[in-house]
């Protein structure tokens, strides 16, 4: 018998938590006394370590450490080469903190972990939250589905309070490498998400850039070059995080670095370091704007504007939400915790779920009955919706270009399938055809993402066989397409959409399994 848990794998923290026997959350210690674990990896020769002494050893060997992974998660051509010459790519170093989180949790409980729900961020794509499936396969986690993070802190507020009527909450996450916002309506016992949106390179890692810059910038203007002195590099953005921290109780803070026979300090003031990151936090006003026109609202249509996220600690962000939107943003919920937490209880619901047998999942078996799970207070049921458009590259003869046509809008309630019969082959004795899945807004090629591609078979005929497309997303938002001979009345199909563009593929997660089990922990 074991746990099923809810892990925030986050950026720069992941936090991991379960629901006990009276239905309470909890969050699971690490092996180093705290709650959050930095995402962090340091490759020690034969000792991988991952969390606090990763990071607090980074310095003496900044060339093995590898902080903010999941900024490049199901980027193909990113790797990390260790000085030793080993090379990672993202889903190998997240499945490393991966590992860790959930060894520390067995260590913790005294019992295995059988099933997760992990969360990423509203605004990851399709690619995204298949590289974070892979990453938890290869840390040999059972994934009982991946949820999006504002949805998770609103789980986690909407069961730890008493709402008796309708309320719209906006929750404004910025974290540590990511900002998303989402609006939401919540009820005594429904979540329902209205509408999504966020940047995934945004957030505390971008503040501490603009930090580490102008420290930089002054330290030149001394005559002193930090920028090619890799440890003084990592030294340095340990203390632009450092000091941003003080920054949110004090209103100064000194960035002192010692470097070969160097010394460099500098005070630096809340004022100077406000006027350093106004542009990114403008930008995560403009991002909150454009998600209520997408719907049709404004702020004061708003009961609450939650805060998630360690950045909103920053007293700068609090003000610019209360100077837009006219009234102050509350902090019912744990900044870290919320997010986690909500992981938990779904986890909870799931694995009930699949006991019952109301829900299948092919890699979770969950062997007891649905009564040997926590009772919860609250049973919520939510339901989210999709953060991109998807759809198919078509011809479109006015433009005589390729074009995206999207089949299923951004916001649509998932999970979701929308059908559209309206397309064709593009000549005569077609015998087949390249599908392409894109992922964005726009009609333009240059501003989609193509997440897949798959090769489509069909009779060949004299006339131009007209096709019809099902785009579905399933309630973790991963895409699925079938296709349709019209002509015909063929179904051609669920169609298998080949990720290998931004995926592993079966042969590389098989060799990337052996590689990251040889590995040893620590
Ligand atoms: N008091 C504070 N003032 C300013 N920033 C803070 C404070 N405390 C934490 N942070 C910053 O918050 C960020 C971590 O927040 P959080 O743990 O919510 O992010 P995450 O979950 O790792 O990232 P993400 O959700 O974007 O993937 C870090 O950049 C950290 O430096
Ligand atoms: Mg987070």
């Amino acid at each position: 018998m074991g746990k099923y848990v809810g892990i925030d794998l986050g950026t720069t923290f992941s936090v991991v938590s379960y629901i006990d026997a009276k239905g309470n959350p909890v969050l699971i210690e690490n092996d180093q006394g705290g709650y959050t674990t930095p995402s962090v990896v340091l490759f020690n020769g034969d000792e991988i370590l991952v969390g606090a002494a990763a990071k607090e050893q980074s310095t003496r060997n900044p060339q093995n450490y590898e902080s903010f992974v999941k900024r490049h998660m199901a980027e193909r051509d990113y790797k990390f080469t260790t000085k030793e010459g080993e090379s990672y790519n993202p889903e190998e170093v997240s499945s490393l903190i991966l590992k860790k989180l959930k060894k520390n949790a067995e260590d913790k409980l005294g019992e295995p972990v059988d099933g997760a729900v992990i969360t990423v961020p509203a605004y990851f794509g399709d690619s995204h939250r298949q590289a974070t499936k892979d990453a938890a396969k290869l840390a040999g986690i059972k994934v009982l589905d991946i949820i999006n993070e504002p949805t998770a802190a609103a789980i986690a507020f909407g069961v730890s309070k008493e709402i008796d009527k309708v309320q719209h909450v906006m929750i404004y996450d910025f974290g540590g490498g990511t900002f998303d916002t989402s609006v939401l309506e919540i009820d005594s016992d429904n979540i329902r998400v209205i509408a999504t949106n966020g940047d995934h390179n945004l957030g505390g890692y971008d503040i501490d850039k603009a930090l580490v810059e102008y420290v930089c910038g002054k330290a030149e203007q001394k005559k002193l070059d930090i920028r090619s002195n890799k440890k003084a590099m990592q030294k340095l953005w340990l203390a632009a995080e450092k000091a941003k921290i003080t920054l949110s109780a004090s209103k100064s803070a000194q960035i002192y670095l010692e470097f070969g026979d160097n010394e460099f300090l500098l005070d630096i003031t809340r004022e100077e370091f406000e006027e350093l990151i106004d542009g990114t936090l403008d930008i995560t006003m403009s991002i909150v704007q454009q998600t209520l026109d997408d719907v049709n609202l404004d702020y004061s249509n708003m009961d609450k504007i939650l805060l998630v996220g360690g950045t909103t600690r920053i007293p700068r962000v609090r003000e610019m939400i209360e100077e837009e939107a006219g009234f102050a943003p509350s902090s019912e919920v744990h900044p870290d915790e919320a997010v986690a937490i909500g992981a938990a209880y779904h986890a909870v619901d799931v694995a009930k779920k699949i006991a019952s047998g109301e829900v299948q999942n092919d890699s979770v078996a969950v062997d007891r009955g649905a009564e040997a799970l926590p009772d919860l207070d609250k049973n919520y049921t939510f339901q989210d919706v999709t953060s991109h458009g998807v759809g198919i590259v078509i011809y479109n003869d006015v433009l005589e270009k390729e074009v995206n046509s999207i089949i299923l809008k951004k916001n649509t309630p998932i999970p979701a399938e929308v059908t559209n019969n309206e397309y064709s082959t593009m000549k005569p004795y077609q015998s087949s055809f390249t599908l392409q899945i894109t992922q964005g807004e726009k009609e333009d090629l240059d501003y989609v993402t193509i997440i897949g591609e798959a090769d489509i078979k069909l009779q060949p005929r004299e006339n131009l066989v007209p096709i019809g497309f099902t785009i579905s997303c399933d309630s973790s938002a991963i895409i699925h397409v079938r296709a349709m001979d019209l002509d015909a009345g063929v179904n051609l199909g669920e169609v298998t959409i080949n990720r290998e563009k931004h995926n592993m593929t079966e042969a590389q997660m098989e060799s990337a399994s052996l590689k990251v089990n040889q590995l040893d922990i620590g």
